[in-house]
């Protein structure tokens, strides 16, 4: 697994600073026609806010004990009304296509490889209704952040050290105790052969939440596709 159990501790903690996406899915849920899924939901950090906004069911999927047991409370203190399904985004099966699926917070470099990667991409598309959306965001590698960053301590968001393996496109964040959460980095060519395999159709690369023009300088991947 490339998720400790132990991360589910300081979640607060490591999504603080991420806000500029919920608006983002928010609105991609507003317009969707059909059920709405969110791929990893962990906490329900996205999921919670876009079943208010739009007053509709989230199903949501996670591997993490931890985080779905999260997600289950933060759901009952908003009113909201999530299903919260223990499993992994490589499995995804629906019961009824779906209007939207989403993945946000780069969750989709949990997977290490090309080849879980097609497979989840394969399955959207298998669970999407014609013309439904499927959306995610990931970080772009970039060398002047790895260089500043590999193998030095970090106290903040919460203490950990954060070591780069290049030749296999991957970032570990260790926490004191040795748990490991593990990232595999992907390049804006091999999203577009995924979207290519799965048999969707890029709708929008945008290099930020509000739109940004995705330039050779955009350091996160937005992107938006269609069945
Ligand atoms: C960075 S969190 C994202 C949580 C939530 N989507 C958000 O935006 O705050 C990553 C989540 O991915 C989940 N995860 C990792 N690999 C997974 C897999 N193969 N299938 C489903 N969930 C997975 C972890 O358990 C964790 O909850």
């Amino acid at each position: 697994m490339s998720w400790d159990e132990e991360f589910a501790n300081s979640y607060d903690e490591w999504s603080a600073h991420m806000t500029d996406d919920i608006p983002f899915y928010v609105a991609l849920a507003r317009q969707a026609d059909g059920p709405l899924v969110e791929l990893a939901v962990g906490n329900g950090r996205v999921a919670i806010p876009v079943a208010l906004a739009t007053g509709r069911r989230v199903t949501g999927i996670d591997t993490s004990p931890a985080m779905l047991a999260q997600a289950r409370v933060r759901a009952a203190e908003a009113g909201v009304e999530l299903e919260l399904i223990a499993g992994d985004m490589r499995d995804l099966a629906l019961d009824e296509p779906a209007g939207l699926i989403y993945c946000p917070f780069r969750a989709l470099l949990h997977l290490p490889t090309w080849a879980d990667r097609r497979r989840v991409f394969e399955r959207v598309a298998a669970s999407l209704r014609p013309g439904g959306c499927f959306a995610w965001n990931a970080f772009a590698f970039d060398h002047n952040i790895a260089a500043r960053l590999d193998g030095i301590h970090q106290e903040e968001p919460f203490p950990h050290t954060i070591r780069y393996a290049v030749g296999d496109n991957r970032v570990d964040l260790t926490l004191s105790d040795g748990s490991k959460s593990s990232l595999w980095w992907a390049t804006k060519n091999e999203w577009l052969g995924l979207i290519d395999v799965a048999g969707l159709r890029l709708e929008a690369l945008c290099g930020g939440f509000a739109g940004e023009p995705f330039a050779d300088d955009s350091r996160e991947y937005v992107f938006v596709t269609r069945l």
